[in-house]
C-alpha cells in the first residue's frame, strides 16, 4: 500500500484545515485537489469558456502546471493564485466545471504524479476512491451544515471574503448535492475509510484522530 493519507468529504467539512495540521506532524506533503478544481474554473471563467466546452477545458486542465511550496500553497504555472480561486464566484461554479471527464483525467493524472513522489496527504472527495484507492490510510469527514456554514464564513473572513452565512449555507448544500450525484466520480465513502463527524470536535481533536491512527501505523 502506498505511504498516502486520503481525506474525502463533503464540502465545509473542516477537511482542509485539518489536512494542514496533520501533514505538518507527520511531515507528509499536503495537496488540496478541490484547490486544483477551483483554479481549473477561474482560468474557465478568465477565458469565457463555458461548462459544456469539454475539449477545450480538458485542454486547459492539461495546461495547468500545479506544484505545492514548502508551506504547501498553491502554485499554478508560477504563479500564487489565492484567494482569486475562494471568491463566491468560482465557489458557485467549480461543482460544474470540476465534472467533465477530460477535466477530471487531466487533474488525477497530475495528483497521482504528486503523490507518487513522496508521502503525501491528499484531500478531495474521490481520493480514496479513484484517486488512490491503494492509500494506506483513508478517512470520510462530515459535519451538519448550520456548523460547516460558520465555520466557512470565519475562513472566508479571514482571507479578507465577506460573505452571508445563509449565501454560504446555500452554496454548501448545491455542492453536497452535484459533487454526490454527478455521473464521473462522485463523493463516496471509500472501502474501508473511518467516518470522523467533526460537528462536535474541535480542530484539535480531529487533528489528533488521525495523527494517532497514522503514527500507530507508521510505529510497528
Ligand atoms: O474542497 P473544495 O470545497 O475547495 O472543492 C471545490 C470543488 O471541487 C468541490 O465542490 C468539488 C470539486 N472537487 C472534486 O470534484 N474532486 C476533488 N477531489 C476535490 C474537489
Amino acid at each position: 500500500m502506498l505511504p498516502i493519507i486520503a481525506i474525502d468529504g463533503i464540502s465545509g467539512a473542516g477537511k482542509s484545515s485539518t489536512a494542514k495540521r496533520v501533514a505538518a506532524e507527520l511531515g507528509f506533503c499536503h495537496i488540496d485537489t478541490g484547490a486544483m478544481y477551483r483554479t481549473l474554473t477561474w482560468a474557465a471563467l478568465q477565458k469565457g469558456l463555458r461548462p459544456d466546452q469539454t475539449a477545450e477545458l480538458g485542454k486547459l486542465a492539461q495546461s495547468l502546471r500545479f506544484e505545492f511550496n514548502e508551506e504547501n500553497r498553491i502554485r499554478v504555472n508560477g504563479e500564487e493564485l489565492d484567494p482569486h480561486i475562494r471568491s463566491p464566484e468560482v465557489s458557485a461554479q467549480v461543482s460544474t466545471y470540476c465534472q467533465p471527464i477530460e477535466v477530471r483525467q487531466a487533474i488525477v493524472e497530475q495528483q497521482r504524479k504528486l503523490g507518487h513522489s513522496r508521502p503525501t496527504l491528499l484531500e478531495g472527495r474521490d481520493i480514496g476512491t479513484v484517486v488512490f484507492p491503494d492509500a494506506r490510510w483513508k478517512f470520510y469527514m462530515t459535519a451538519n451544515p448550520e456548523t460547516r456554514a460558520k465555520r466557512r464564513v470565519l475562513e472566508l473572513k479571514a482571507a479578507g471574503i465577506e460573505a452571508s452565512e445563509d449565501e454560504i449555507l446555500q452554496n454548501l448544500l448545491e455542492r453536497d448535492e452535484k459533487d454526490t450525484n454527478r455521473a464521473n466520480s462522485p463523493l463516496r465513502k471509500a472501502d474501508g475509510a473511518v467516518e470522523i463527524d467533526t460537528s462536535g470536535l474541535t480542530m484539535d481533536e480531529q487533528v489528533s484522530m488521525i495523527s494517532r491512527l497514522v503514527r500507530r501505523d507508521l510505529a510497528v
